[in-house]
């Protein structure tokens, strides 16, 4: 088939400004639907489809903004070739007002969370931001200016660039003494996409974490931030930010470039059109212009003139070469949304990945475990090419290649497939998000600590062994002993006693640096007899993950509270929605239409035959399901179908979700 023919046929019609937007949530059931919504995604924008959330694969949803009219054909044509699909947001303006606008007159306890943080928090910042809710960019800089005034002893304010309409690109540096540049370096940013708020807000409450943890002593907080230097930039593209704030209409409120090199022309009925701005994740020097970006002004994912073309991405890369970071930046996060997925480098392409990547999944892997354990929230875990799609540019893939950065992560935040709301996500999220998020970076700030702890040690003990071989005449078998007698300068500094921890939260950390400790602490002739691993190798966490050779199930984690699900949805379900059809599309088109749909269901016969091959063993009538043995996804066989490695490639999440299909039980 031809799917270029059916979008001339949808994308004909023409838009009144005034028009209402609505999202319409998708799912590709194989191969043919997938590749009508790449292509629908490649040239869509020409005619105004806004791809919330883009195709990644068959029974992957996909959620996409449009006038009404345009939802309407869209759904006809959906719904003509048995593709599921539902309009989530009726009216995105009126969500928007509803979400964002009215939500002060609200009484359903905004309040109560801010007072729950607070209480959690015990001593409180003495400066303040109300959580929970979203705040423009100035009231941004205000809270970030006065924490750097009330604790200039490890937190300063730099502007690291600025941006084509000359606002500052505000960084709040977080280290005991500011002043030091020796320091191991985490970056943190959040707000490169302009309508992702939720990705900000989500920055911003990490830096309440660290300033919090610091007052209140707690004894890992101190480590970090005495030992390490955090770079956080909440917002990094403050043009496109506020350009979002500037207006309810879904058009700006969902900008997702920068505001550079916009053009307007008017068109045939005098209405303007502009297109312009340069998508920032698409504008770094890694394979710049390649897959998943585009040379169009008007597409979602302009890649610029050049690479670094603009004043952002040129922000970051001066910043991450430059002197005072150079070298050290060991974990680089940068923080979107939405989907919940935790991405490792490389995403330009496919089955791409760096050479420490055991490291990296590890890590990650550990990350996604603590973020999952404190609300059941589920996150997919991979490059961003193998479960979202190739894309070129990306500031988390030039960090890793050639900024220098040890951990890199790209994070897509709350919501999941099961909330319709996307970009404009309930405020009541919000603290939710922020909390099991940070149990994620903890891992990996935990990481970049023992790694660096291990590696003083390290030099130390190579420093005492230098002194050592240059002290002439003494016998080598003493040598270990001598050591031992030698304290090394900087010990690592340890609390008091470490408390037997019984915080189900943070104790997976403490206890986790804790037993990292316990293996640098080890007399030093037991390090030298053996290869000194970095200790993150060792941290055990309490839950067992799964390792991907032996897929043991992992424990189902705590309920989430915040978000009670839907019950799951069944694919028949679905497919019985998509058959109220709409009246079908233009008579032309009819018959291939027709073709279309006899060709998918062949293929749909082939695929179940491969399906039915691995399932062979596990086939439900052969052997019946176990209570706590079954499929909380209805795609898993949508997902096994595709990729027959899919088990073992993601089974962090696939243990859980399709715990009978994967046979994880
Ligand atoms: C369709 O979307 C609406 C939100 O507009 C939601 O309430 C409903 O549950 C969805 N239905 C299905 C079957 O997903
Ligand atoms: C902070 O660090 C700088 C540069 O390393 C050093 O010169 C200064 O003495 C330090 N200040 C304090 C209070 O330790
Ligand atoms: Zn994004």
């Amino acid at each position: 088939m031809q799917p270029h023919l059916f979008l001339a046929a949808v994308l004909c019609t023409t838009i009144a400004a005034e028009d209402v937007f609505t999202v319409l949530r998708t799912t590709p059931m194989d191969e043919q639907h997938l590749q009508l919504l790449n292509l629908l995604f490649k040239e869509g924008h020409k005619q105004n489809l806004d791809f919330w959330k883009s195709p990644t694969g068959i029974g992957y949803t996909v959620d996409i903004m449009s006038t009404k009219d345009k939802i309407d054909e869209l759904q006809g044509l959906f719904n003509s070739l048995e593709m599921p699909n539902n309009r989530t947001i009726e009216d995105v303006q009126k969500l928007i007002l509803d979400r964002e606008v009215n939500v002060k007159h609200r009484k359903d306890g905004l309040g109560s969370f801010g007072k729950r943080m607070r209480d959690e928090a015990g001593v409180a910042n003495k400066a303040k931001y109300q959580f929970g809710e979203y705040h423009g960019y100035g009231e941004i800089v205000r809270w970030l200016n006065e924490i750097a005034q009330e604790y200039p002893q490890y937190a300063r304010v730099l502007s690291i660039g600025t941006t084509f309409e000359g606002r500052n690109i505000i960084c709040i540096k977080i280290g005991t003494n500011t002043s030091r540049t020796d320091k191991k370096v985490v970056w943190i940013d959040g707000g490169i996409h302009a309508r992702e708020w939720g990705a900000i807000h989500t920055a911003l409450h990490f830096i309440e974490q660290l300033i919090v943890g610091y007052e209140n002593n707690d004894p890992v907080t101190r480590s970090w931030v005495d030992s390490l230097n955090f770079y956080i930039v909440p917002v990094l593209n403050p043009d496109g930010f506020e350009y979002t704030r500037s207006d309810v209409t879904p058009m700006k409120r969902l900008w997702r470039k920068n505001r550079a090199g916009i053009t307007c022309n008017k068109d045939q009925w005098f209405r303007d059109r502009c297109c312009g701005g340069i998508d920032l994740n698409r504008n770094f020097d890694f394979h710049w212009g390649g897959s998943g970006s585009s040379d169009d002004p008007c597409s979602e994912i302009f890649q610029g003139t050049s690479a670094f073309s603009e004043m952002e991405s040129q922000a970051v890369r001066n910043m991450m070469l430059g002197a005072e970071l150079s070298g050290k930046v060991q974990a680089f996060i940068t923080l979107h949304t939405y989907s919940q997925m935790w991405i490792h480098p490389y995403s330009h392409a496919r089955k791409s990945v760096p050479e420490d990547i055991a490291e990296l999944k590890s890590v990650g892997a550990r990350a996604v475990a603590a973020l999952e354990g404190v609300y059941g929230t589920k996150y997919r875990f991979g490059t961003g090419a193998d479960i979202l799609y190739p894309s070129s540019g990306g500031s988390d893939d030039w960090a890793k290649a050639k900024g220098g950065a040890k951990y890199v992560y790209l994070i897509e935040l709350r919501p999941g497939e099961e909330v319709w709301d996307g970009f404009v996500l309930d405020a009541r999220q919000l603290i939710p998000m922020g909390k099991e998020t940070w149990e994620g970076i903890k891992v990996v700030i935990g990481a970049v600590y023992s790694t660096e702890q291990s590696n003083l040690q390290r030099d130390q003990i190579t420093q005492a062994q230098i002194a050592q071989r240059t002290r002439p005449g003494r016998p080598v078998k003493h040598r270990g002993h001598a050591i031992i007698g030698r304290r090394p300068k900087h010990r690592v500094r340890r609390p008091k006693e470490r408390r037997r921890v019984k915080i189900v939260r943070s104790g997976r950390v403490e206890e986790s640096l804790s037993s990292a400790r316990s293996v640098l602490h080890r007399p030093t002739h037991r390090l030298r007899s053996q290869p000194i691993r970095p200790p993150i190798a060792r941290i055990i966490t309490q839950r067992p993950i799964v390792s991907e050779t032996t897929a043991q199930p992992v424990q189902q984690p705590a309920q989430q509270v915040e978000q009670p699900r839907r019950p799951v949805q069944q694919p028949q379900q679905q497919q019985q929605l998509s058959q109220n059809t709409r009246p079908v599309q233009p008579v032309q088109l009819t018959q291939q239409q027709q073709q279309a749909v006899f060709q998918q269901r062949q293929q749909q016969n082939f695929q179940q035959q491969q399906q039915s091959r691995f399932l062979q063993p596990a086939q439900p009538q052969q052997q019946p399901q176990q209570q706590q043995c079954r499929d909380t996804s209805p795609w898993c066989r949508a997902w096994l179908r595709q990729n027959a490695d899919v088990c073992r490639v993601s089974s962090i999440y696939m243990s859980r979700e399709c715990r009978f299909t994967c046979r994880f039980c």
